[in-house]
């Protein structure tokens, strides 16, 4: 059996259990001083006392040095779009000018523009395009991502991109959850409603019998799909097994929120303009809301009131939203920063928003998110000792080692 040892751990900083944590849960941190973390094969088989140390004579065990270092769980970017050819820079330099992302988008470009790109590369350039952003991902400390399609719009398309979200998870170490986001827009040619059918008829088959995606998820926005048409599609997936989640809220309130509750979606996303009445509701559903911080930044929109939805016992995940037009980053560091500086979370509620919280709005949390005896191995070393430094030296990687499924898989190398 493979055994790894993390010892003279400085601080391990840790949430428990499986679930997600609402409101005031979401600071119920444990940071163990002075610890050490075994693993045997994939999985958290020890935590005990650095003192303990000398009882621990195994000789069949390889040690990492955690000496002055915080340990914590390994990130789960839970909101991302990172399977896409071709890029959108001049629409944020027209951003920057002054023109609404809506604006660029009822013009021709937008997401539509990422589609042409996206249907013309091969699956081969997808992948090397998709496995460089993984790589990327890994060394900021991410060990679990999300993947929405979402560029194809048509089956063909929609099935490579979230075939090639699947592949992946045979070519590198970070895991891989797909999300099938075919009401990402409504492409040329169709109207709403003729693509609606198309998508429930010919789509949803498609992706469920090669069993490509865990989730479905809308965009749920004026001019893309009404919240009657989210309900439409999100039941019709459900029927197929995937479950829901819903973009909702971002540039104008149109009900995606409420949906997201009465359908029991595992979560909503965005939340920009999200209303009190909404938040009431969220609060007191077990839909997670998922702020993405870095999407605001670029979009130079108000963030997402997390103060209040923590406030009002929400679950809150925080996640990048990695795309190629309302978000380019796929930066941990500054999404914490944003998250504490102008979100207003501390920085205990901003790494249960970016672990369990996290996990469980990809449905991982039974498995992943937490340190805790049982759950895979899946670490970050940090290059600092304690917790309070995360926000502290802000938007810097402090990235020393990952370590995925018991396995070092990243090493900084400066
Ligand atoms: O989450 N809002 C819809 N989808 C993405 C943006 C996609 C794009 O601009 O290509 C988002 O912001
Ligand atoms: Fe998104």
């Amino acid at each position: 059996m493979k055994k790894l040892l993390l010892k003279n751990i400085n601080q391990l900083a840790t949430f428990k259990g499986k679930k997600a944590k609402h409101g005031k849960e979401m600071s119920d941190i444990y940071l163990l001083n002075d610890c050490c973390v075994l693993i045997e094969d994939e999985k958290i088989a020890d935590i005990f006392p650095s003192q303990k140390l000398a009882l621990y004579a195994d000789k069949d065990v390889e040690i990492v040095d955690c000496s002055g270092k915080l340990v914590t769980a390994g990130y789960v970017d839970c909101h991302t779009h990172f399977v896409f050819a071709g890029d959108r820079s001049d629409e944020f330099n027209m951003r920057l000018n002054g023109i609404p992302y809506m604006e660029i988008m009822a013009k021709g470009g937008g997401i539509v523009k990422t589609v042409d790109a996206t249907r013309k590369a091969s699956e081969e350039t997808l992948i090397k395009l998709s496995l460089s952003r993984i790589k990327k991902a890994l060394s900021y400390g991410v060990t679990t991502l999300e993947a929405k399609s979402g560029y194809g719009l048509d089956t063909e398309t929609e099935l490579k991109q979230l075939r090639v979200a699947n592949k992946l998870n045979n070519l590198q170490p970070v895991e891989v959850v797909s999300t099938f986001m075919g009401a990402h827009a409504v492409p040329k040619d169709f109207s709403s409603e003729k693509y609606i059918n198309y998508l429930i008829d010919e789509m949803l088959p498609a992706v469920t019998k090669e069993n490509l995606a865990d989730f479905c998820d809308c965009f749920c926005e004026k001019g893309v799909f009404d919240a009657a048409q989210c309900k439409k599609i999100l039941t019709a997936a459900k029927l197929y097994g995937l479950k829901p989640k819903i973009h909702a809220e971002e540039i104008n309130r149109i009900g995606g929120a409420d949906l997201a509750c009465e359908l029991g979606a595992i979560s909503c996303e965005h939340l920009l303009k999200i209303t009190d009445k909404d938040i009431n509701r969220l609060g007191k559903s077990e839909t997670i809301g998922v702020i993405l911080p870095a999407t605001a930044f670029s979009l130079k929109e108000n963030y997402a009131p997390a103060r209040k939805m923590i406030d009002a016992d929400c679950a809150l995940a925080v996640a990048s939203d990695f795309n190629p037009g309302s978000c380019n980053t796929q930066s941990i560091p500054l999404i914490i920063a944003l998250s504490n500086i102008y979100c207003n979370m501390t920085i205990a509620e901003t790494l249960c928003a970016l672990t369990i919280n996290a996990a469980c709005a990809i449905d991982r949390g039974g498995s992943r998110g937490t340190v805790e005896v049982g759950k895979n191995a899946d670490l970050i070393i940090h290059n600092l000792s304690s917790l309070n430094e995360l926000n502290y030296n802000f938007a810097t990687n402090s990235v020393e080692k990952v370590i995925k499924k018991g396995k070092v898989v990243f090493e900084k190398d400066y």
